[in-house]
């Protein structure tokens, strides 16, 4: 027989599951789902706080309504006659570097400013201004940054201080906050987004930037179900989606 090949994540028996060492049965019931991703993808448990702060950032992400690219990939798809699971795909492959992606690259991004600053011995407002300027030059964005609804993304407010109380808050959030106190020396405010606030929480939590948009695809499936199965069951087949024209007719705003 050949050598058996390994994984690190789940161990199958009879009558046992047990995900990265866990019992699964001592799992349910007992650690929140954010908690759950966080043990799956870094393979450890989180402190409490820490299990908040991931719970957080997936309801951050949950949904933003009709017009994101991922949403109206999937309800166009959905609209052609495609099966759930194809539908929610289409849009999951839609989120890429300029959608739910920026996470990955504000990370990197953010990581370079903090190079820099300790390359060259100089605060972080003066490393954000080189990069970004350099940036500029290259003709490249700062992802994460700036959004074409929110001026003051109510996410991006509540994760930041959700991360505050975890203790989680390190050199990327730092380097965040020189980035918009950048943009604004410039004259041109462009606020953090939440896809930035998760890229720069995540990389202080010690994530790799590999697995980050992963974290935003996590998040995004429940929505994006919701999105299909309701186009799938009031829209007709082969409608021209207006990507803009649309309006909401769901509860009216309440509180829990
Ligand atoms: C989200 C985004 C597409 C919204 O863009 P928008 O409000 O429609 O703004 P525009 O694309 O028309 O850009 C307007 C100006 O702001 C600049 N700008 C916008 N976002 C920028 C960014 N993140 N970094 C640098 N410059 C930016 C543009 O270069 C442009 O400058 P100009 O007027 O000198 O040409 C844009 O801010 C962006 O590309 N952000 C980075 C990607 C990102 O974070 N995506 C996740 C969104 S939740």
């Amino acid at each position: 027989m050949t050598e058996p090949w390994h994984t690190k994540i789940t161990q199958i028996n009879p009558n046992e599951v047990r995900v990265r060492g866990y019992d699964i049965a001592e799992l349910m019931g007992r650690v929140s789902f954010g908690a759950s991703v966080y043990l799956i993808l870094m393979g450890e448990l989180p402190s409490e706080k820490v299990a908040r702060l991931m719970d957080a950032i997936i309801v951050s992400s949950i949904d933003h309504g009709a017009t994101p690219p991922s949403c109206l990939a999937a309800r166009t798809v959905a609209s052609t006659g495609a099966s759930l699971s194809q539908s929610v795909a289409a849009g999951i492959m839609s989120i890429n570097k300029h959608h739910g992606g920026a996470i990955e690259n504000c990370a990197r991004q953010l990581s370079e400013i903090i190079n820099r600053k300790h390359a060259m011995d100089i605060s972080f407002d003066e490393a954000a201004k080189v990069e970004l300027d350099q940036m500029k030059a290259k003709g490249v964005r700062m992802s994460g940054f700036g959004h074409r609804v929110h001026t003051a993304d109510p996410r991006t407010a509540r994760l930041f201080e959700l991360a505050t109380e975890a203790g989680a808050c390190a050199e990327h959030v730092l380097a965040a906050r020189a980035v918009e106190q950048a943009f604004i020396a410039k004259g041109k405010p462009l606020p953090i987004n939440v896809d930035g606030a998760i890229g720069a929480i995540l990389a202080d939590l010690g994530f790799p930037p590999e697995i980050m948009n992963g974290v935003f695809m996590i998040a995004r499936v429940p929505g994006l179900v919701a999105h299909v199965t309701e186009e799938q069951s009031s829209q007709k087949p082969m409608r021209k989606i207006d990507p803009v024209n649309h309006t909401y007719s769901g509860p009216e705003a309440r509180t829990i």
